[in-house]
Order: C-alpha cells, then sequence, then structure tokens
C-alpha cells in the first residue's frame, strides 16, 4: 500500500497529532506522518512526535520578515518532505492565501465548532454564550477566509446545563481525537471529493438517526 504522506502543522500541546500518531501505528492505517513543523520551540506536540520517531523541524514565524516569507519556508519544507496533505493541527497562525492555494484541496484544518458556527478562538465561549444544545468540531479544507472551506465531517457533542468553556472543550476535544484520524483516512482512501466547493463522499456511510440533547 502506497501511504499518503502527512505534513502536521502544531503550535501547541498537541493532542490531535497525538491521535493522527496513535491511528498511524496501525499498519493498516493509509497515511503516514511524514513531519511536524512547529513555529514554536517550546510546543509540546514536538516531543510527541519526537517519542514516535517522526521527523520534527521548528520554523520560527517570528525569524521571518513577512507572512509571505514564513509560508515559503513552510511550504518548501513540506514539499522537500514529499508531503501530500498538509494536517493543520492547532496551528495558531494564519496561512496567506498563496500558501492555501498551492496546497489546494491538500490542506486541512480541525476546528472546535459546528462550522459555519463559531469561528475565530474562543469558540466554546461563543457556543455557550449562543445557549445551542449541541457543539462538535469540524474538519474542513483550507480557504484563505478563516475557519471556511468545503465540510469533509463533523462530529456533535451535547452542551450541558452547567457546563464551562473547559467542561465543553474537553467533550469536544475528545471527539476531535475520533474525527481527524476519520478524515485523513476517507481522503486517503480517496473517498472525499469536492464538487462545486463542497464535498461529496463516494460510498459514504451516513448516520441514519436524529441526536436529541435533552432526549426528554
Ligand atoms: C484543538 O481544539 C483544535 O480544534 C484547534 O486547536 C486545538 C488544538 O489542540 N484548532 P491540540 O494542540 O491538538 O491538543
Amino acid at each position: 500500500m502506497v501511504k499518503l504522506k502527512l505534513g502536521v502543522l502544531i503550535s501547541g500541546r498537541g493532542s490531535n497529532l497525538q491521535a493522527l500518531i496513535d491511528a498511524a501505528a496501525d499498519p493498516s492505517y493509509p497515511a503516514e506522518i511524514a513531519l511536524v513543523i512547529s513555529n514554536k520551540a517550546d510546543a509540546g506536540g514536538l516531543a510527541r512526535a519526537e517519542a514516535a520517531g517522526i521527523a520534527t523541524k521548528v520554523i520560527p514565524h517570528k525569524e521571518f520578515a513577512s507572512r509571505e516569507a514564513f509560508d515559503a519556508a513552510l511550504d518548501k519544507t513540506l514539499r522537500d518532505a514529499g508531503v501530500g496533505l498538509v494536517c493543520l493541527a492547532g496551528f495558531m497562525r494564519l496561512l496567506t492565501p498563496g500558501f492555501s492555494q498551492g496546497w489546494h484541496d491538500r490542506l486541512i484544518n480541525i476546528h472546535p465548532s459546528l462550522l459555519p458556527s463559531f469561528k475565530g478562538l474562543d469558540s466554546h465561549a461563543q457556543a455557550l454564550k449562543a445557549g445551542v444544545r449541541f457543539s462538535g468540531c469540524t474538519v474542513h479544507f483550507v480557504r484563505p477566509e478563516m475557519d471556511a472551506g468545503p465540510i469533509i465531517l463533523q462530529a456533535a457533542v451535547p452542551v450541558h446545563d452547567g457546563d464551562d468553556e473547559d467542561s465543553l472543550a474537553a467533550r469536544i476535544l475528545e471527539a476531535e481525537h475520533k474525527s481527524y484520524p476519520l478524515a485523513v483516512r476517507l481522503i486517503a482512501e480517496g473517498r472525499v471529493k469536492v464538487v462545486d466547493e463542497l464535498v461529496r463522499f463516494v460510498d459514504g456511510d451516513f448516520a441514519a438517526a436524529a441526536l436529541l440533547n435533552p432526549r426528554g
């Protein structure tokens, strides 16, 4: 099996990176992590990659005169490593339109809300303020606009009375760790197509039932 080579971009603790590392440890998983790049030298995720024997590179954004120059360095590093799919996993830098266009439909992100609701950094606070009964996470192809692009997969989790940002974030994070490896697998299996800026599945398996919260 020829595996899809992933480049994972992180800035922090890397729990989604860990979920990808764990999934890729299964020999039948159709993707492998070629390289982990962090813009921060102290990102906790770097140690996770090193522990798994994965190549890492720190590219500090502060050392570059412009976003374009930083993104060009990212781009070159990913291409030199033979990366076929770039996975943003808690990468806290906005990418230039040139970068995202250069990786069109080969660049994905995971965001902790049901997009297009609650874009941006404080998505859990936004969800609590809106009083929604479900939130969740979204894996999507990246387009130049922040937290936008064809949606590949979403997981819904209930919002409970009494939730605060931490409890909601923890519940969503658990769903993230299932969602990201699944989305990558579907892409690697060639089952995800973008048609007119919407994702269409080849042989999709869709949940039939409605979720209710509260149940009664
Ligand atoms: C996750 O909640 C992800 O959805 C968001 O940033 C967070 C990264 O967490 N984009 P981690 O570094 O993967 O633990």
